[in-house]
């Protein structure tokens, strides 16, 4: 079996204390894929300091050399995207459609970002004197702390690492423990694109190694996405340390089916938004909200249709559920739908999916629930797997307040074709997305992508406000008159 190691310091090295973990395939678990390091302290620490170094370096790279970077990272990713999708199926379960998707959406974050570095716009105002100018700049913050989870492997570590490198900062990316390959992969990707060593760093591990990198006085920021409970001990050390730092956490995000719909059209979105990643996204559908007048019709077309869905190794040709990426999630799964079981009706599945070919890896049923009221716990918490939670409601209002009804706010879908209560969706309901006519997953990479609530602390990832975040705002006044000029005094 091969092992795997740190890129740290600009080269690859073994973890200090020694230790490793083994990775797997969640399809078939007889199919390891390499022994990959658990980092501790000892590895940050030198990775924080060859970050220093390449920090120097790379802040003085003018920005726009900084974005031809990247863009020879995107060209890199679309030349080695199908090679890439394959590992990262083998590597955490999700389909090769998927998993394409997910090379897909780094190559945008790669172009997006590559042209950023033709505008990353400072503002020059006006002066209140004469013969004085006024304007704003951006500068970079320092080392960047990424620490990004299973789920999209590769498109979550590029939504940080490529605004954070545009900016100017150098960056220590600690990805899922679970996807150590595809990260490992794309930093090779990132040096062969001529990205200087010293400027990125990639430490395995689990919660040591991310623990570590968080409290480390010379991480100046930190970009986590992960459950909202790791984000608080996360947010807690930041904010102790004062630390820049963007959390993207859970969800319980829901889908509203009003009973003018195109039944047909939500159906589809339905069976994509909660059973896509096998139901492992923050952004996934996991409550239907369904008004009374088409919910008997609709949960009947629900079960019939889900229950067709094709389990299996999302490599072969016609899965269209890949398994759970691991045991504590197919074992959180089970202990969820236990709890619905005792609080709900169940329609379908409720068990780990058995059967020819599921036999060694983490299958799940795909799982509904009706019968499900408002503030019950499956309709409440974010269980991460492929169980819908089906609400019904009365009218419009209600379907409103159960959305708002939870700690998270993430995103949130309305099937309607009236207009008005389509706008009305988009200012009342307490997300940071919201999709009219299609499910609660497909954000896009040049749009800001985060939640309200406690799914987030107010940043965004993506799109044109991610480039605040990862950089400072200077102001510079330059005062060309020869004289003291004392502002707000002598000019009135
Ligand atoms: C996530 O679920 O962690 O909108 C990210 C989507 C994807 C990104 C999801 N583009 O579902």
């Amino acid at each position: 079996m091969k092992t795997w190691q740190n890129f740290i310091g600009g080269a690859w090295v073994p973890p200090v204390a020694g230790n490793y973990r083994d990775n797997t395939n969640p399809a078939d678990t007889r199919d390891l894929i390499g022994r990959f390091p658990l980092s501790g302290e000892a590895d940050v620490e030198r990775a924080v300091a060859s970050a220093q170094r390449g920090f120097q370096q790379w802040r003085r790279t003018p920005a726009p050399a900084r974005g031809d970077v990247l863009r020879r990272v995107g060209d890199l990713l679309v030349a080695r995207k199908e090679e890439m999708a394959e590992l990262m199926t083998r590597e955490m379960g999700k389909p090769l459609a998927e998993t394409r998707g997910d090379v897909q959406e780094g190559i945008d974050t790669a172009f997006y970002a590559a042209t950023e570095g033709r505008r990353h716009f400072g503002h020059t105002v006006p002066s209140e004197l004469a013969n004085k100018w006024a304007m704003s700049y951006r500068r970079p913050i320092g080392v960047a702390g990424l620490i990004t989870p299973f789920n999209f492997p590769l498109a979550i570590p590029t939504w940080k690492a490529f605004p954070a490198l545009l900016c100017g900062n150098a960056v220590i990316l600690k990805p899922g423990e679970d996807v150590p390959h595809t990260a490992t992969v794309f930093v090779e990707i990132l040096l062969e694109a001529g990205l200087p060593p010293d400027v990125i760093q990639l430490v395995h591990g689990e919660g040591e190694a991310g623990a570590a990198i968080v409290k480390h006085p010379d991480v100046a920021l930190v970009s986590f996405t992960g459950s909202t409970e790791t984000g608080s001990q996360v947010g807690e050390t930041c904010g102790r340390m004062h630390k820049r730092l963007s959390l993207e956490m859970g969800g319980k995000n829901a889908m509203i089916i009003l009973n003018d719909a195109d039944l047909e059209l939500a159906l589809e979105g339905a069976l994509w938004g909660a059973f896509g990643t096998t139901g492992q996204r923050c952004t996934a559908t996991s409550r239907l909200i369904i008004q009374d007048g088409v919910h008997d019709e609709f949960v009947a077309a629900l079960v019939k249709r889900a229950s067709t869905l094709v389990l299996g190794d999302g490599r072969s040709k016609g899965t269209d559920v890949g398994p759970l990426v691991n045991a504590d999630a197919l074992n959180k799964v089970d202990r969820y739908v236990a709890i619905g079981g005792a609080e709900c009706d169940l329609q379908l599945g409720g068990a780990a999916a058995k059967g020819q070919g599921l036999e060694h890896g983490f299958f799940y049923q795909p799982t509904i629930f009706t019968n499900v009221a408002a503030g019950a716990r499956v309709e409440q918490e974010e269980i991460f797997g492929p169980v819908l939670s089906v609400v019904k409601v009365k009218d419009v209002a209600e379907a409103f307040r159960v959305n708002n009804g939870v700690r998270y706010g993430l995103s949130s879908s309305v099937y309607t074709r009236d207009v008005n209560v389509a706008f009305r969706a988009l200012t009342e309901l307490d997300n940071g997305i919201t999709y009219i006519n299609a499910p609660t997953i497909g954000a896009e990479a040049h749009l800001p992508f985060g939640g309200v609530k406690q799914t987030g602390n107010g940043h965004r990832e993506g799109g044109w406000e991610v480039f605040e975040f990862y950089s400072e705002t200077k102001v510079g006044y330059v005062d060309f008159s020869g004289r003291l000029q004392r502002a707000q005094i002598d000019n009135y």
